[in-house]
């Protein structure tokens, strides 16, 4: 084997991305593919699952569509039994499902004391047990075969207090304590096959965010200008920009990298805005 496949190639890994179905997600799950892993893309949506497996394979991957809900514990149970009946095993593990909903933020116009505690607690539930609970599930086998990545997303709400992001920074923020406490577990329980790392991205354009950042015209809002005046690249990220950092903390190369938070942001969390 050449020396870079040695140190950057997954052929033959199996793969679980966890809203695989979306945009971050969504190119994490096509550029693990590239680098040879087969591909279990879990998301809520099983006509998006099923487009997002057909996209990979029709690319010359192999996929398979895992309809499931990372709140649901059965669900997941469900999307295990059919990775393990089609490769046999799990390799990999990217915990991309989460995000935001507006009534979880304390808007300028808002207050901090009537925030809604439905609204934070969905965010809590998503970002936060939304990864615990595919941890437990998909890193079962990997602990039984001694060997398995985990990636968990977070966010650089995590690191640097953003305005009005509440209930988000906090899970993320607990998102990145877990991955640092599970590297730890697992590499002292299983050994150091197992590893535990995250991602944290700077800003790109999703859904979830589109209207916060840009004006209908495509303009900036005086957020998204804000967000990329403190941003050295002085862009918002392109989510092909996660691809090789994924794959590196996946690859048997980083064997010796575990219970760190790698930031794919531009310089936005090294910038005092200075
Ligand atoms: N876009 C950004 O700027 C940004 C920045 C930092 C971190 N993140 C994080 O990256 C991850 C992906 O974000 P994105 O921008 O691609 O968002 P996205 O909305 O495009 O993707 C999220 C995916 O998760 C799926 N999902 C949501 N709830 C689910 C559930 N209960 N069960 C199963 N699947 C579910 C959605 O259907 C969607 O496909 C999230 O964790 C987000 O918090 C995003």
């Amino acid at each position: 084997m050449a020396f870079l496949d040695e140190q950057f190639s997954l052929q033959g890994k199996v793969a679980i991305v966890t809203g695989g179905t979306g945009v971050l997600g969504g190119a994490m799950a096509r550029g693990l593919a590239h680098a040879g892993a087969k591909i279990g893309v879990l998301g809520r949506r099983t006509t998006l699952a099923e487009s997002a497996a057909a996209e990979i394979c029709a690319a010359g991957g192999d996929a398979l569509a895992l309809p499931a809900d990372v709140l649901d514990k059965r669900h997941l149970e469900g999307a295990r039994s059919a990775v393990l009946e089609r490769w046999g095993r799990i390799d990999i593990l990217i915990n991309a499902a989460g995000g935001n909903t507006a009534a979880a933020n304390v808007l300028p116009d808002g207050s901090f004391f009537g925030v809604s505690l439905a609204a934070m607690e969905q965010v809590m539930a998503l970002n936060w047990t939304g990864t615990l609970l595919p941890t437990q599930v998909f890193g079962e086998p990997m602990a039984a075969q001694k060997s398995g990545s985990i990636v968990n997303i977070s966010s650089m709400a995590a690191q640097r207090t953003l305005t009005r992001v509440i209930a988000y920074a906090s899970a993320k923020a607990a998102i990145d304590n877990f991955t640092r406490w599970l590297a730890v577990e697992l590499a002292n329980k299983y050994g150091e096959g197992l590893r535990v790392n995250a991602i944290a991205p700077g800003f790109f354009i999703g859904e979830q965010n589109r209207a916060m950042l840009l004006n209908d015209d495509g303009s900036l809002t005086s957020r998204g200008r804000s967000i990329i005046d403190h941003t050295p690249a002085g862009r918002f990220g392109d989510p092909d920009d996660l691809i090789a950092t994924a794959i590196w903390l996946c690859s048997p190369g980083a064997r010796f990298v575990n219970g760190v938070v790698v930031p794919v942001d531009g310089g936005f969390s090294t910038y005092s805005g200075i």
